[in-house]
């Protein structure tokens, strides 16, 4: 990386402050100003020199905008220094996949992989060259609008998706494979946990739980490779993650060795003001580049105090250069030195984006996202049925989730759309019903006329997707009010009913899942979502998908996670009055992590294991036979937890260790072997060591988190 070291020892430090500045699109004079707008919009208070020296862009995408853009600015760089080209590809670019909250539900890591080189195909050939993906933060609370971004609750499953999306957006040779973005884990750290599901909260909790659980996923990402870490809004240890030394300096750089570059969220060093712990935008800045951030998006702290800093001594320039030449150096990776413009092609755009290959990849894993939650022999629908498809989601391409800001709602696949593939239209009977938090008479009183010619019906309902996303929680969970009204109308006629559900988030699924026969959750599935539930509802596809955040009985639960810790009075024993409980609900999930429904049904042996003892150097081999018993062939997702029953700190009732999916034809018996290590049994201790203890441990196996077999065995020392 000679060129970048070049480069550094050439620029005034005017260059090298701004070169630490990332703006959106609209501050570009190729720009068209169209691009992505992802926060809060102030006065920067910068200069066309600062523009012109500014190190990267935001939220731009297209190749002749972004060549546009590149060209220009090159003209006015005076060491022809190219911009990075920075924006959020999360689930997709043109090519939709479904939200990474139903990405989840697949378990399938190649196909996530697979989703995420698409991604980056599509993203690169329009002129990107960083995605800000994977969000890897944990979620345990479905108020929280974020949680449709996240691949769910568990720590050891975030971190295969964390793996999986960062070699599927990076490949293995950033700088010859233009087809690739480099990718940014985000943000860092453990945003997901913010207090009572509210977007922008306090996050507080010990340091052993911030290492065990929210921790793994965006350490996997980097062991992967990853080339840049995205800091969070909220706070770590009561200091904000943008200004605190000891979670950036001291872990990602120094613990972890991490050298890439730091990037800021939108905003968040200067809301080191507003959280109280800057006095103003120089204090901000120095706090967050003696953090070790590298790029302040979309706020002027580090250009308006960073020369200053230096020149008064408060912070060295060595600092500075630190920070600019690993933001040269990641552009010296890219080979935008030799190639500002990289994989960004107008011919090639036409030919690739939203091609029939990617929009095969995009359905597929859109059905096997999908989860069965509920089925009373109405599923799979027959083709010559008369159906009625009734709801707000019957004909809406609002199917694509939050962060899909390239993806088209009118090429979407709409559900009717799909139902018409399979079926003669002529017996298929539409109605809107109402709309997502508003009815009308006359949208009831057709669809009670759909339904009325119908011999089964299908409600396709579910969240907006602004009811999603950034900024976007909820403290009631449940459908809203008007679309449960249409369930309890439709309920009425005595007919069959199916309910699709198109959400980014759990939800409370009082009123629906209790009221119909049939619910399939789709979450926002992407471009190809009619064509796979369509795939789906009439049995061309079988589901398989297992969700990875718990569905909560009432939102009263929240936070409730299948890997909780048994407590000095759990629930089950002894049966008295004072145990830990709720008067009004139960304890457990609605639906519990690791659940879903086929159209076939699997029966598990009994659960073998080769010893029951392990050593440091032995494996323990856990064996069990799953058997299709149903007259469908399907996939099952078998998991195996474990439970170390007496460690020096709380330990889980059950962490999920490791999974395997399985095809079985009708009658077919597969034996399932895993394998136990001593590597598997470690954990935080209370002196945060990470180590195994001698004793007693329990296996489980089973469809998901609940329904399992059970074996002991112990780990001597
Ligand atoms: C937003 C999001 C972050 C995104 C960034 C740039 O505020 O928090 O996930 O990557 O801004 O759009």
């Amino acid at each position: 990386m000679t060129r970048s070291r070049e480069l550094l020892n050439q620029m005034t430090i005017d260059e090298k402050v701004a070169q630490l500045l990332q703006l959106a699109t609209l501050f570009y004079k190729g720009s068209s100003h169209k691009g992505q707008i992802t926060g809060p919009m102030a006065d920067m208070g910068i200069n066309e020199e600062i523009v012109n020296n500014s190190g990267s862009v935001l939220g731009g995408a297209g190749a002749q905008e972004v060549m546009n853009i590149q060209k220009t600015y090159m003209e006015n760089n005076r060491l022809g220094i190219p911009l990075l080209m920075m924006a959020d590809i999360i689930h997709g670019f043109k090519t939709i996949f479904p939200v990474p909250l139903a990405i989840g539900s697949s378990w399938d890591m190649e196909l996530a992989e697979k989703s995420a080189e698409i991604a980056a195909i599509e993203a690169a050939v329009s002129g990107v060259h960083v995605t800000f993906a994977p969000m890897v933060d944990l979620v345990r609370d479905p108020r929280w609008g974020r949680v449709m971004e996240s691949t769910g609750e568990d720590p050891f499953l975030n971190s295969d998706f964390a793996r999986a999306f960062v070699r599927g957006f990076q490949g293995n040779d950033l700088t010859n494979d233009t087809n690739r973005v480099a990718a940014c884990v985000k943000h860092f750290a453990a945003y997901g946990a913010a207090e009572a599901g509210r977007d922008y909260n306090t996050v507080d909790m010990s340091e052993r739980i911030l290492r065990e659980s929210y921790l793994p996923a965006y350490k996997a990402a980097l062991d992967e490779g990853c080339e840049m870490v995205m800091t969070a809004f909220n706070t770590v240890d009561s200091i904000p993650a943008s200004g605190n030394k000891k979670l950036m300096r001291d872990l990602l750089r120094e613990e972890w060795g991490f050298d890439g570059v730091i990037i800021s969220d939108w905003g968040a060093i200067k809301e080191i003001i507003a959280h109280g712990v800057a006095e103003d935008e120089r204090e901000a800045a120095k706090k967050a580049l003696e953090a070790g951030v590298d790029i302040e998006m979309m706020t002027p702290c580090y250009v308006h105090n960073l020369k200053e800093l230096v020149e008064d001594g408060t912070i060295s320039e060595s600092l500075l250069d630190e920070s600019v030449l690993r933001i040269l150096q990641l552009k010296e990776k890219l080979g935008l030195f030799e190639n500002p413009y990289r994989g960004a092609n107008v011919e090639l755009e036409e030919k690739l984006i939203l091609s029939k290959e990617h929009r095969q990849v995009a359905r597929e894993l859109a059905a096997k996202s999908c989860v069965l939650m509920k089925n009373e022999n109405v599923l799979p629908l027959q083709k010559e049925q008369k159906i009625a498809l009734i709801g707000p989601f019957a004909h809406n391409g609002d199917i694509l989730g939050p962060w899909s800001w390239q993806g088209s709602t009118e090429i979407a696949v709409k559900v009717d759309e799909g139902f018409k593939m399979k079926m003669d239209p002529a017996n298929l009977f539409v109605a809107q019903g109402c709309d997502i938090e508003t009815v009308t008479e006359q949208q009831l009183q057709e669809a009670v006329k759909a339904a009325e010619q119908a011999e089964v019906i299908v409600l396709a309902l579910g969240e907006h997707s602004r009811m999603s996303g950034e900024a976007k929680c909820r403290a009631d969970i449940r459908l809203p009010e008007v679309q449960l009204q249409l369930i309890a109308e439709i309920k009425k006629l005595g007919k069959p009913i199916a309910v699709v559900l198109f959400n980014g988030r759990p939800l409370d699924l009082h009123g629906v899942i209790d009221e119909t026969d049939a619910v399939l959750e789709a979450w926002y599935p992407g471009t190809e979502g009619g064509a796979a539930i369509a795939d789906l509802l009439f049995g061309d596809a079988n589901p398989s998908g297992k969700i990875t955040i718990s569905f909560p009985y009432s939102v009263g639960q929240v936070p409730v996670y299948y890997n909780a810790f048994n407590t000095g009075r759990p629930k089950d024993e002894p049966v008295t009055e004072y145990v830990s409980k709720y008067l009004d609900i139960p304890n457990s999930p609605l639906l519990p992590f690791g659940f879903g429904l086929s159209y076939t049904s699997f029966a598990y042996g009994e659960l073998t294991l080769s010893d029951d003892k392990l050593t440091d150097d032995t494996s323990i081999s856990v064996s069990i036979d799953v058997t299709n018993t149903g007259d469908v062939a399907g996939d099952e997702i078998v998991q195996l937890y474990v439970r170390d029953v007496v460690g020096e700190v709380v330990r889980p009732l059950k962490e999920l260790k490791s999974y395997e999916r399985i095809t079985l034809n009708p009658g077919e018996t597969k034996t399932v072997t895993f394998t136990i290590t001593e590597e598997m049994l470690r954990y935080h201790h209370a002196d945060l060591q990470f180590a195994s203890d001698a004793g007693k441990f329990i296996v489980f196996v089973g469809p998901n988190s609940v329904e399992t077999k059970e074996k002991e065995f112990v780990l001597v020392k």
